[in-house]
């Protein structure tokens, strides 16, 4: 709770200084190799998306130019669908061979209210090319089965930074979803994955 004040105060503070300059636009690209990021040093009962998901009919491509994304991701996280699930997104470098947040991060409260809302940075990105929204929506990622199918895509991320980014630096995303029933106890397992991705400014 703490530190969530603390960073929403150093948000607030670099908010009101960067009125005096402005953002500029950076697209992030991501790795083949780095699609199925763990997170380090997790307990077993921490699953990553190989284990929450049945990637087997999921097709990660290179291209010569980008990496296309696309097929099927089937949800096994056995949870129950009237649970609620909390998520944290963080953005993080690498810093002498070891992960740190940066400023940016996120919490949310009811991640499957915002799963598909148009919005959502993570919409355009990924949910959006999901072709089988209107049976999917409903069940969110909490019902086992449930079969996520996309059209070709590339995972890419579009943000207005204020503070510049170095754009030879090694970044992921990180993000973190933890489940609770309907009497707000916390699920056995939860999810946590990582995505490397580089940024490139684009105007
Ligand atoms: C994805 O699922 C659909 C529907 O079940 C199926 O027709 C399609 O072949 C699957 N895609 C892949 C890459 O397996
Ligand atoms: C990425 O690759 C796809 C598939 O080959 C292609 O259609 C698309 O134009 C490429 N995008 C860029 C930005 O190069």
């Amino acid at each position: 709770m703490f530190l969530n004040r603390v960073i929403l105060l150093v948000l607030v503070i670099i908010g009101t200084l960067e009125n005096f300059s402005s953002a500029a636009k950076f697209k992030t690209t991501i790795f083949d190799d780095y699609v199925y990021g763990d997170c380090d040093n997790q307990p077993e009962n921490v699953l990553n998306i190989k284990t929450a998901f049945d990637t087997s009919e999921f097709i990660i491509h290179n291209d010569v130019d980008n990496v296309t994304l696309s097929g099927n991701l089937t949800s096994r996280w056995d949870i129950q669908k009237t649970d609620r699930l909390e998520g944290i997104f963080q953005l993080h470098y690498l810093d002498h061979g070891s992960w740190q947040p940066t400023m940016y991060s996120i919490r949310l409260k009811n991640v499957c209210a915002v799963m598909y809302d148009k919005n959502q940075h993570w919409y355009k990105a990924w949910t959006s090319h999901i072709i089988n929204i209107d049976e999917v929506k409903d069940n969110c990622v909490n019902v086992p089965g449930t079969k996520l199918i996309h059209e070709p895509f590339e995972l890419v991320f579009i943000f207005d930074l204020r503070t510049p980014i170095d754009t030879n630096g090694l970044y992921r995303l990180f993000i973190a979803i933890a489940a609770y029933d309907e009497s707000s106890r916390k699920r056995d397992t939860s999810i946590c994955f990582t995505i490397r991705v580089q940024f490139e400014k684009i105007d």
